[in-house]
């Protein structure tokens, strides 16, 4: 159904992405359904990734729309509720969007909830023809426009951008940028938004690829193929399900108890990436502010510089937080499915897949199964701390019962990051680590990790506090 004909001809004899759909697509009760997940070649190798709403934004470790997909398509039906409390760019929502799924998607970051709500809200073609005409005159002004050019950098949302942009560049990007708010003042919040996530697209691309890039013409361009995918979108959407967008901490979802059909997400990792920071330029121009994510971003790894165990220790504990949530708002015997890859912290091997199993039998989940699968060449994610994450694990548990403590509970989630700790520091003294990036440990920097762990072990209780 997410193909045109043309693509379709290319799946059909043999074809892994065809053989894969028509798995999914066939109906299933639970044991079937599980047995169903024995089946499939989770590495997805060369299978098409970027179609219709996916292709809007880029947004770093998203996962890979197939994952979501399999666990929608096998595990709920259609108008049941899908959530994904760290959401992104919203890959789970669109998978849900196009399956006639409701769904919710929670993020801290506020691009991540503009990018996922637009991916999801279908616009009319009236509302395209008036955004259209009102680009036309946006560019048939620009040159004229220039003159403004200092006025412009001086009421720029934040100073701070003004650098790295050329004159001309700044008042392009600001032209587009007044156009987009004479639209919302016209009434069409859609079409705002909309074009938000368009210009936030043009200026990451001229961040990445400085010179030589006409910026009206790429907004433009940007423009009109969002536009063409999600008229796309609106001839395969039937029941145009509902989508909720929370900008939130998955910490403490805004989310009914007992209210959610399957929950499918794929958390930061620790000690790899500060989301906060991917995005800074775009974030900015857009006036949002990002101060507030920065603060409860869960993985960042700007701090706790001379003990990096201690990002480990907080990390646990705030992953902990976000599962105790994630089993309050299941209903009983519905699935909770997390993809994380392996990660490393003074080139000791994380393996966040076994600590998410370890926690989630201890708030009321039973294991499923965890499932190994390689990321495509083309897509592995790097990170100067952690190096190439090319596997991860889809942990796949279900909820047996209500858990017996709740998110804010302190002192269970101290105690139970001490005794992961305790358990980490004793597997790193008879297994030595190896990083991803292949370099194990020496034996003094073992010794010294071990010192660093039991520092780290200390100061659990003040280092897993949510931070207000
Ligand atoms: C691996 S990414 C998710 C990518 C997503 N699966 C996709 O396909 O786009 C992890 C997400 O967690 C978000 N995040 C970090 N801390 C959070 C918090 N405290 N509450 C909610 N989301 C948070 C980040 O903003 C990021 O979007």
């Amino acid at each position: 159904m997410l193909y045109d004909t043309k693509q379709m001809a290319l799946f059909e004899g043999g074809n892994p992405e065809y053989e894969y759909k028509e798995l999914i697509n066939k109906r299933h009760n639970f044991p079937d359904a599980v047995e169903m997940l024995s089946k499939i070649d989770y590495d997805f190798k060369d299978f098409t990734t970027q179609y219709l709403t996916h292709t809007f934004h880029s947004y770093p470790a998203r996962f890979i729309p197939q994952i979501p997909l399999t666990f929608i398509k096998l595990f709920t039906e259609e108008q049941e509720i899908v959530l994904d409390p760290f959401c992104g760019c919203g890959t789970t929502l669109v998978e849900s969007f196009l399956n006639n799924r409701k769904s919710i998607g929670n993020d801290f970051n506020p691009l991540a909830t503009l990018i996922s709500k637009v991916k999801t809200t279908l616009i009319e073609d009236t509302q395209f023809r008036y955004f259209n005409r009102k680009l036309a005159v946006m560019k048939r002004y620009l040159d004229l426009d220039y003159r403004r050019v200092n006025e412009k950098i001086n009421n720029l949302p934040n100073r701070k951008i003004s650098a790295i942009f050329s004159k001309t560049v700044i008042s392009k990007l600001e032209a587009i940028r007044e156009t987009l708010l004479e639209v919302k003042e016209e009434g069409y919040d859609e079409l705002f938004d909309f074009g938000r996530v368009a210009l936030s697209s043009t200026i990451w691309s001229l961040v990445e690829n400085d010179g030589g890039i006409d910026v009206d013409d790429l907004f433009v361009k940007k423009v009109k193929s969002m536009e063409k995918e999600l008229s796309k979108t609106a001839k395969i959407v039937e029941k145009n399900p509902e989508v909720r967008v929370i900008c939130g901490d998955a910490r403490k979802l805004e989310v009914q108890s007992d209210s959610i059909d399957l929950v499918v997400t794929s958390p930061p990792y620790v000690n790899a990436l500060d989301y906060y920071r991917v995005h800074m330029y775009n974030m900015l121009w857009l006036g949002m502010d990002f101060d507030l994510f920065r603060k409860h971003e869960i993985g960042g790894h700007s701090h706790f510089i001379t003990n990096r165990f201690r990002l480990l220790s907080e990390y646990l504990g705030d992953m902990l937080r976000s599962m105790i949530e994630m089993n309050r708002v299941l209903k009983k015997d519905k699935l909770c499915v997390i993809v994380v890859g392996n990660s490393s912290v003074e080139y000791e091997l994380i393996e966040s897949h076994i600590f998410f199993e370890e926690m989630g039998d201890k708030i009321g989940f039973t294991p499923i199964k965890t499932i190994f699968r390689n990321i495509d060449k083309t897509k592995k994610y790097t990170s100067a701390d952690v190096g190439k994450i090319d596997e991860e694990y889809i942990v796949v548990m279900r909820k047996e019962k209500n858990s017996d403590v709740v998110a804010n509970d302190d002192d269970f989630v101290s105690e139970v990051v001490r005794n992961q700790m305790i358990r980490f520091r004793e597997q790193i003294k008879n297994v030595q680590g190896t990083s991803i990036r292949g370099r194990k440990p020496t034996r003094e920097r073992l010794l010294k990790n071990i010192d660093k762990i039991s520092e780290a072990i200390e100061t659990i209780p003040k280092d897993t506090k949510i931070k207000r």
